[in-house]
């Protein structure tokens, strides 16, 4: 059984389509990366499911629930952690996550136990008199993250939930978002870390321009890259690169150039450098540093979407 259906979605703001003919099935229970570039439709596609905006085309089915027709079964589903927090200036940290877990109906006899076990545990609670408007970056991401902790909702949306975190505060977050899956939750998990899709995604939807350009688990997704073997030379002059000649070399499935990094996706890598060597030094380019490695997923991301993740 589908938890989330997307199909054909598409939501344009003006001329923009932010999703465009987007579809993907969620299944109940799991931990659904969805990865990609800013501006590549994430937040869209989230807040459009969590109906704050009506989709323009296509539509999004939550639990059996149409979102343009039963919007309040589905709000009642969902926990989001939202990309920009946005609290009343004047309300404490504490104020702000007792008012969240009284809308969002936990029980009364939970409610101060709970509150306090997230804040302990994310460091929130020495600061919980202290006013949102004077809190770092970080901690208000902290707080914005919490509320779902505590809210435990059916379905649970973290869009961007590490951004600023220091170390410590991102591998705790991690762990936390790991519970609410074992716990049964849907987790939905917008990023633009390759190492936070990675490691907490049971798949992981990567998302470019609005639309889906690879679905699978991390480590199918790192097999669909022909070869699995990722040359990458730093040249001197990389205008003077030719792609097309470099991708004609037996082996050669894709060359891009990113970052002035030349990337070649290749099988048995070590006998085509040679080859590679001497194409370049024929196109009158030098090289600085060659390195040969595994595909990882951000190799993965740049072959399907020809752009570096930032
Ligand atoms: N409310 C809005 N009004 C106009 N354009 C928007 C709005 N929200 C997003 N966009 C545009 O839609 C595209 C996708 O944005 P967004 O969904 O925020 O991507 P992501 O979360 O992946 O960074 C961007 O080009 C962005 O400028
Ligand atoms: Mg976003």
């Amino acid at each position: 059984m589908y938890m989330i259906t997307f199909s054909g979605l598409t939501k344009t703001f003006k001329s923009t389509a932010a999703v465009n003919d987007f579809t993907l099935e969620i299944k109940d229970g799991e931990i659904m990366g969805l990865l990609g570039p800013n501006g590549a439709g994430k937040t869209t596609l989230i807040l459009t499911m969590a109906t704050v905006y009506q989709p323009t085309r296509g539509s999004v089915i939550v639990d059996g629930y149409d979102v343009t027709t039963r919007p309040t079964e589905i709000r009642s589903l969902i926990g989001i952690a939202f990309q920009d927090p946005r609290f009343d200036r004047l309300l404490s940290v504490l104020d702000v996550l007792e008012w969240h877990a009284k809308i969002t109906g936990v029980p009364s006899g939970e409610r101060v136990q709970r509150l306090e076990s997230v804040m302990r545990r994310l460091g929130l609670w020495e600061v919980r008199r202290q006013r949102t408007w004077s809190l770092s970056g970080g901690m208000k991401k902290k707080v914005e993250d919490a509320k779902i902790f505590i809210q435990c909702p059916r379905i649970a949306v973290f869009d961007e939930p590490t951004a600023f975190l220091d170390v410590p505060s991102r591998l705790l977050v991690w762990d936390m978002i790991k519970e609410l899956q074992e716990e049964g939750r849907t987790v939905i998990l917008a990023t633009n870390m390759m190492d936070e899709a990675e490691r907490l995604s049971e798949r992981v939807a990567i998302m470019n321009l609005g639309g889906l350009v690879a679905l699978g688990s991390p480590s199918d997704l790192k097999q669909k890259v022909k070869g699995s073997e990722v040359l990458e030379i730093k040249p001197t002059d990389p205008g003077h690169v030719d792609l097309e000649r470099l991708k004609r070399i037996h082996g050669v499935s894709k060359g891009v150039i990113s970052n002035d990094i030349l990337k070649l996706f290749l099988s048995r890598g070590r006998e085509r450098i040679p080859r590679v060597i001497d194409e370049l030094r024929q196109q009158g380019v030098e090289i600085e540093s060659l390195f040969l490695k595994e595909a990882t997923l951000e190799d993965v991301f740049l072959k399907y979407t020809g752009s570096n993740l930032s």
